[in-house]
């Protein structure tokens, strides 16, 4: 039942708040919001000790859930971490060490090429493997087949596009993040305790940005005749980039690239001109005076700028660059929160060129073939 919105996916972009706010509830309990609970994946310890390295596999959206985890497991715990399209992973015969923890995410569990690579790394079985299914379907077939089980709480997701179940992974990658970087004693209990009490204020951070509709809104006017659009994000940002392309093409039919902003100038700012809007996702982490760097680059070819950033950054709107001010979180859980304006804007330049967004054309929900 879709209730007072217009389309599921609007509704579960709403729901964001509470999904994420869940699925950390089984990590931490609100009363001891400092340590995470003693029987959070505690079956499991002496399984996730063990492991020297991570390979993330999973498709579209969920592999850029994976895409931020890395950055996550490599600076907080300094664990390798590796992510891949499972398309691709399950052809290339790829050498997956001993030791490795494999996590696939997915939201519905039921991803023929995700199934497909776990099974083919199961065959080769290297000692010491360890499956993870990171999954919105507690009775599919990944969860079945993976040694742990680490749900997202985001209830059932309708729209073809997905928004709760990307930002409920990244809050678990996250919390798995802590588990591995506390069994293995990979970090310290300030570090630990300081990001699970920022966890704590995600929910608070979430709602706030859905206020962000309305300039959203306004903003999404000046795509409705635009053929393509490149979207920029540099470090934890980069995959949300990635992310924003995806839902843009995929329910408003507008041609959208994510970029690394570092590689600008390496092809893609020879596309920029006046008919050129490039999305940025600006918050003020220790990215940000490279980011305007490129910013600038782009002004200066006459790209219309349209930028996701914090007030703390003193952005502000000029001739050729609108700006919307996303609520302050810090860097590491940035990505969790510069999800929603992404997801927004995708949304309402879709309803204005009048897409099926809960269904867009060609797509399927579930991807059980190749
Ligand atoms: O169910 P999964 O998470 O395995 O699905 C993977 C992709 O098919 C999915 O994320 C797809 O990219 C979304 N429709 C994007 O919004």
């Amino acid at each position: 039942d879709k209730g007072e919105f217009r389309h599921y996916m609007l509704k579960e972009i709403y729901e964001q708040p509470d999904a994420v706010a869940r699925t950390i509830e089984m990590a931490v309990d609100s009363d001891a919001p400092s340590k995470l609970r003693d029987d959070f994946l505690q079956r499991h310890e002496a399984l996730l000790k063990g492991i020297k390295q991570v390979q993330v596999i999973a498709c579209g959206t969920s592999y850029h859930a994976g895409l931020v985890a890395k950055y996550w497991f490599e600076s907080l715990t300094r664990v390798p971490c590796s992510v891949e399209v499972a398309s691709e992973f399950r052809y290339r015969n790829p050498v997956v060490v001993d030791n490795t923890l494999v996590i696939c995410i997915s939201q519905s569990g039921e991803t023929a090429d995700t199934l497909s690579a776990l099974r083919d790394i199961q065959k080769h079985t290297p000692a010491g493997l360890v499956s993870l299914a990171l999954c919105n379907v507690p009775t599919s077939s990944l969860v079945r087949e993976t040694d742990i089980f680490l749900p997202t709480l985001a209830g059932p997701e309708i729209g073809v596009a997905s928004t709760k179940a990307f930002t409920t992974q990244l809050a678990a990658l996250m919390l798995l993040v802590l588990k591995v970087g506390a069994v293995q004693a990979r970090m310290t209990d300030e570090k630990l305790s300081t990001l699970l009490e920022k966890l704590q204020a995600l929910r608070g951070q979430l709602h706030a940005s859905l206020h962000l509709d309305a300039p959203i809104k306004v903003m999404s006017e000046h795509f409705e005749y635009k053929k393509s659009c490149l979207f920029l994000g540099r470090g934890l940002q980069f995959p949300i980039a990635l992310e924003g392309a995806l839902k843009l093409k995929e329910i408003s039919y507008i041609h959208a690239e994510g970029y690394a902003a570092g590689e600008l100038k390496h092809g893609p700012l020879a596309l920029v001109d006046k008919d050129m809007p490039i999305v940025v996702l600006a918050p003020k982490d220790s990215m940000f005076d490279k980011l305007k760097a490129n910013m600038q680059e782009v002004h200066a070819r006459h790209g219309e700028l349209f930028v996701f950033a914090s007030e703390e950054s003193k952005m502000v709107a000029e001739d050729r660059m609108h700006v919307v001010y996303v609520p302050e979180v810090c860097e590491t859980l940035a990505p969790i929160v510069y999800s929603i304006p992404v997801q927004l804007l995708s949304y309402h330049v879709a309803v204005m060129r009048g897409t099926d967004v809960d269904q867009p054309r060609n797509l399927a929900k579930s991807v059980t073939v190749e």
